[in-house]
């Protein structure tokens, strides 16, 4: 049995393998409608989400299979005290995977402890959220055409930015790749990811504040919002929260390739003129969430063999 609870828990090979089938489902949705026919997929989210879990329910969905969960702490049994692991315990009794956000770093590998099914980590505090990177990567090789050898923009709150951590863990494992951090001095990267990662791996980075210098520079800008949900302190939130806001006279300086993604949701750091602009890709990656997610519900019950 897997799980998938950081996106260092797939091979480059792996991470491949789903993206290809995740286009052959984009190519053909008919072929994988009955694939999950019998199976039952729960969403635990103890945090609030739209896409994730909605894509989650929509993925299963399509493959023929059912759904049931909860969408918040409060309307489970946790808001009267029961831990991750005896919810799950029960839930392994109940449905055949899981998908678990949760507001605290590491919950879900708990979880993954104590299950009989497979968890996947729908997102945990500000650590990981690997079905976006799943989904993130979708979108740049669909769109792109590979995945090695260009200049990665992100910008924002790269601190608490857990899809941030998740692509840059994903990122660095193709050749080529280059980063650009773009963030106020107080919302950087974690040293961890920094010294563990970056360094360690001898990748080429750079941590900036400025936006439009390097704006001519990037293949894929990967814009992020202020997490005030993980602030100790409101006033620090309202200081930064506007630190980066990407309208089209600062798409001017940018490629006439290059494309901007976003995990959404969005609050103020891309302006809704630039939804228009063809370079503006954010709400197809959310569709292709769908996809993605269709992949690897099948490979982690070990259904893709018969219809691939
Ligand atoms: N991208 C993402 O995780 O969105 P939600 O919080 O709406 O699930």
């Amino acid at each position: 049995m897997r799980h998938l609870i950081s996106p260092l828990d797939l091979s480059v090979e792996e991470l491949d393998d789903i993206l290809e089938l995740g286009k052959k489902v984009m190519e053909h949705p008919e072929n994988y409608s009955h694939v999950c026919e019998g199976k039952k997929l729960a969403t635990l989210f103890y945090e609030p989400s739209t896409r994730t879990r909605l894509s989650f329910e929509t993925a299963m969905l399509n493959l023929g299979g059912k759904v049931l969960g909860f969408s918040s702490a409060d309307s489970s049994s946790a808001a009267k005290g029961e831990s991750v692991a005896d919810t799950i315990r029960v839930i392994s009794s109940y449905a055949d995977i899981c998908a678990m956000r949760h507001p605290k770093e590491g919950a879900p590998t708990v979880a993954s402890m104590y299950s009989e099914i497979p968890v996947v980590n729908a997102g945990d505090g500000g650590h990981n959220h690997p079905t976006q990177t799943l989904t993130d990567l979708f979108t740049i090789k669909t769109l792109m055409g590979r995945l090695d050898h260009m200049t990665v923009g992100m910008c924002g709150d790269l601190k608490f930015g857990r899809t941030v951590h998740s692509l840059i863990n994903a990122m660095v494992r193709y050749p080529g790749v280059r980063f650009v951090l773009i963030s106020p001095k107080e919302l950087r990267i974690p040293d961890y990811l920094r010294a563990e990662i970056l360094d360690a791996e001898r990748i080429d980075y750079i941590e900036t504040d400025q936006l439009e210098k390097y704006m001519p520079d990037l293949d894929i800008l990967y814009m992020t919002r202020v997490q005030r949900e993980r602030f100790f302190n409101e006033e620090d939130y309202i200081r930064l929260k506007d630190s980066f806001i990407l309208d089209a006279s600062k798409m001017q300086y940018a490629k006439e390739k290059m494309y901007v993604l976003h995990p959404l949701p969005r609050v103020n750091e891309i302006s809704t003129e630039v939804d228009n602009d063809p370079r503006a890709v954010y709400f197809k990656q959310a569709k292709f969430g769908v996809y993605v997610r269709m992949a690897l519900i099948m490979i982690l019950l070990g259904l893709d063999k018969e219809v691939r």
